[in-house]
């Protein structure tokens, strides 16, 4: 059964079942033994011990074809190339209350509890989108086996994708928090480059990852290129300045602060202009990261 639901990518079949005997065997209440049991018999995917915190490593479980069919059409359902940038930022915003030091917060749908905060203005739009997509999902497949954390992960993706993008392949099983994660954990957008980097640091982030996540800003309104196509504008506008540029009408509106910091710094910048001349490795690098970003703190259900 376990077979049923996993495919040969990301974690395997026998990976997930070694997990689950060493994390069932000194498990003597039966409990965990019945959850993963009751899970084989309705056919729906094992769940692993709670409180199992994963820091950026995305092990979930990689959905069945029929299930992975049903979630890709609940999400294309909400997620259009208009609909994109309000997509990956919520999956951000979620992700990236996410603290290292403090061992919490993180892609749990928290962002439900959040969104009255100062940074998550416009998101409303974003999560009612999700609770649409989990809405549509009732008697099909993927029916009970989706989280709205794995709903905010794979919208992101999808995102990305329908842009032009690169692909993100994304698992399932992410647990839902019930409640806020706490505040104060993202970056401002008035940040300089020692901030930022400070902020991606602390969750599990370096240099490379912070510019590469950071060219998500390609797509919407911030002026980087075409609003509606993910692609390397977003390099080549950071090292041709636009802002400064006071002859053009829309120079006030091109990037925020934090954007025209990334080129002020030698260690930022090196990868600015790698960017910048190989979109193909910003790709590689984007997908990369995001699919980290969207396993960030994540605790499998
Ligand atoms: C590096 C620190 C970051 C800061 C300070 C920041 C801040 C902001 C702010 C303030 C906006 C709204 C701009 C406006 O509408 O006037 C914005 C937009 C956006 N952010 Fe970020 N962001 C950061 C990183 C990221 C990352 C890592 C992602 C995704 C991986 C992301 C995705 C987006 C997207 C897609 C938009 C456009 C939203 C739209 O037009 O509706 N941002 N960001």
């Amino acid at each position: 059964m376990l077979q049923d639901h996993v495919a040969a990518s990301g974690a395997s079949a026998s990976g997930l079942a070694r997990r689950h005997a060493l994390l069932l065997l000194p498990s003597a209440s039966g409990a965990l033994l019945r959850l993963v049991a009751g899970a084989a018999a309705a056919g729906s995917p094992p769940l692993l011990a709670p409180g199992y915190a994963l820091a950026g490593v995305d092990e979930g479980v990689v959905p069945s074809p029929a299930v992975k069919a049903a979630i890709d059409k609940a999400i294309d359902s909400v997620v259009n190339v208009g609909k994109a940038p309000l997509m990956l930022r919520l999956a951000y915003h979620d992700a990236g209350t996410f603290s290292k030091k403090a061992g919490d917060g993180g892609l749990n749908a928290s962002i439900q509890f959040e969104l009255d905060r100062p940074e998550n203005f416009g998101l409303k739009r974003g999560w009612r989108l999700v609770e649409q997509a989990k809405a549509s999902l009732k008697g099909t497949p993927a029916d009970g086996l989706v989280s709205n954390a794995d709903l905010i992960a794979w919208a992101g993706a999808r995102a990305v994708a329908v842009t032009g993008g690169p692909r993100v392949p994304l698992t399932i099983g992410r647990a839902d928090a019930r409640a806020a994660d706490p505040p104060g954990r993202m970056a401002s957008e008035r940040s300089g480059p020692q901030a930022l980097i400070d902020n991606f640091a602390d969750k599990g982030f370096g240099v490379r990852e912070l510019v590469a996540l950071s060219g998500a800003h390609t797509i919407g309104g911030k002026g980087f290129g075409d609003a509606a196509t993910f692609d390397n504008a977003y390099y080549t506008s950071l090292l041709a300045k636009p802002w400064l540029d006071k002859t053009n009408p829309m120079w006030d509106h091109i990037g925020l602060p934090s954007d025209h910091a990334l080129p002020e710094d030698p260690r930022t910048l090196e990868v600015i202009q790698e960017y910048a001349r190989d979109q193909a490795a910003f790709f590689d690098d984007f997908s990369a990261a995001f699919q980290k970003l969207c396993a960030t703190g994540v605790t499998l259900a």
